[in-house]
């Protein structure tokens, strides 16, 4: 059975009072749309997705590239039919057309495989929901058996239909043998004169298809999003719902309501993590690791057992086991940390190896540099990596002794075992074990006073 998932999103989302379309909004990290996408892609057998798009059509299009979905054009916003008639041409041949919204974010996938599977290709399946405010939504209208009959917008009921606390989500899947000619049918003389998708359900009453309904697991599923306020809240469902999901999988969050989750992100068991901490992109670590509150981390991998002290930056980095990072550290794109390293504070890595065991304990800068196990680098050390114009590589052997206040003028190679003498600028690469000393000599002047106060 062929069933084919129409998203709308053409929509205008006058109240976000913003530039960008409404849904290329975040929900954790995501465009809204994109969460849709993704839930659709997860119940698509052999159907084609057809997104809608008008409002700021190319910049949604430009900022989901990589969805092989077919993108329709609504170049006038006529009314949810008419949005999902101008998607007929492709939905051709399928056997059921599921409609969701690219505004209601969080539907989740076993809801939409659960109306595809009550819809079967001949009946209409809608996803209602029941709600102690309903104002604004489509009533579900039933007869005395209890029998679906109609959906009634909210401008276009009557005081009767108002008291209807069951609503239309909007979520609905029609027989592919019949949506064309109920689409083709719809007419606009109604309270907003638009061409409403839910007078298909009248229609479908009226010709003897059987309308049948389904409901959302929680509520949080069919929540549309029309401004920034119900966006935070959303924000907030979702995060919880995460929070949950990973306490429920062995994690601790030391408070679940300050912690937030964008992204593609997995937690391995045994996890602790404090307050104010961001996990974005993709982000996998390891069991047993403690990240320590106010930390950011992005595109990162983290082992087993490490951990990440207060504070502490990580982009686009790969930390081995049993690290010992920050507090205060910023690990830069390209920073790889083979086991048992050390970080401390104040310390920034760019584009930079560092073996098994080595420490960069304060207040030192690693740039494209590559370092070797069991290194020691010394207090306030700066690879010179940048002459201006081009980026040169520090190279650091294993067991190097690098010392405090060291400057590292790349291209440079200190030796295995070598050391450098505090307070040098290393221009020469150093031998394996020796001593390199690139400082001026000390004198002490006999006889120096201090500067007096002149009148
Ligand atoms: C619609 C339903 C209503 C339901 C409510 C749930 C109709 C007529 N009404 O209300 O029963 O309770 O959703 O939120 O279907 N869109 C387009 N093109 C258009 C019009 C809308 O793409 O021409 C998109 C919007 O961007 C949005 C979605 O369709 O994503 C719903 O449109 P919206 O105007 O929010 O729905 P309502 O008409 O208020
Ligand atoms: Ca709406």
């Amino acid at each position: 059975m062929r069933t084919d998932i129409v998203i709308l999103a053409a929509g205008q989302g006058s109240r976000m009072k913003s530039g960008l379309p409404k849904v290329l909004h975040k929900i954790a990290g995501k465009p809204m749309l994109e969460h849709v996408i993704l839930a659709a892609q997860k119940v698509q057998n052999s159907g084609t997705i057809h997104v809608v798009v008008g409002h700021g059509a190319d910049q949604v299009k430009a900022a989901l590239p990589q969805y092989p979905v077919n993108w329709v054009e609504q170049t006038q916003q006529l009314g949810t039919g008419h949005a999902v008639a101008q998607a007929l041409p492709g939905i051709e041949g399928a056997d059921a057309v599921l409609v969701a919204y690219g505004d209601v974010p969080l539907i989740k996938s076993s809801t939409l495989k659960l109306l595809m599977e009550a819809c079967h290709g001949k009946d209409l399946a809608l996803l209602t929901a029941t709600m102690a405010d309903p104002s604004g939504l489509g009533r579900i209208v039933r007869n005395q058996m209890g029998n679906i009959q109609a959906i009634v917008e909210h401008k276009d009921a009557s005081l009767e239909q108002l008291a209807i606390h069951e609503v239309n989500t909007g979520i609905m899947a029609l027989p592919g043998h019949r949506i064309g000619i109920w689409l083709n049918n719809l007419s606009d003389s109604n309270a907003q004169q638009e061409y409403y998708l839910t007078d298909t359900v009248a229609m479908a009453v009226a010709e003897g298809t059987t309308v049948v309904h389904a409901q959302p697991e929680h509520l949080t599923e069919v929540k549309g999003v029309n401004s920034r306020i119900q966006l935070a809240e959303l924000e907030r469902e979702y995060q919880q719902q995460q929070a949950e999901q990973f306490m429920g999988a062995g994690v601790t969050l030391m408070d679940p309501a300050r912690v937030d989750f964008r992204g593609n992100i997995t937690l391995g068991q045994d996890v602790t993590i404090d307050i104010n901490v961001v996990l974005e992109g993709d982000v996998t670590i390891g069991n047993n690791v403690v990240i320590e509150s106010g930390c950011v981390i992005r595109n990162a991998s983290i082992g087993e057992g490490s951990t990440i002290k207060a504070h502490s930056v990580l982009d686009n980095v790969v930390v081995a086991g049993h690290c010992d990072i920050g507090p205060f550290a910023r690990l830069r794109p390209g920073t790889e940390l083979a086991n048992h390293v050390r970080v401390g504070n104040f310390v920034e890595i760019k584009k930079s190896a560092i073996g098994e065991g080595s420490k960069v304990n304060h207040l030192t800068y690693v740039g494209d540099a590559e370092v070797g196990a069991n290194v020691n680098v010394g207090a306030g050390t700066v690879t010179c990596n940048y002459d201006g114009v081009n980026k040169h590589k520090t190279v650091i052997s294993d067991g190097a002794f690098i010392g405090t206040n060291s400057s590292l003028v790349a291209p440079v190679t200190i030796g295995e075992g070598a050391t450098t003498a505090a307070g040098s600028t290393i221009t020469q690469d150093v031998p394996n074990n020796e001593l390199g000393v690139g400082r001026g000599r000390q004198r002490n002047i006999n006889g120096w006073r201090r500067p007096v106060k002149q009148f």
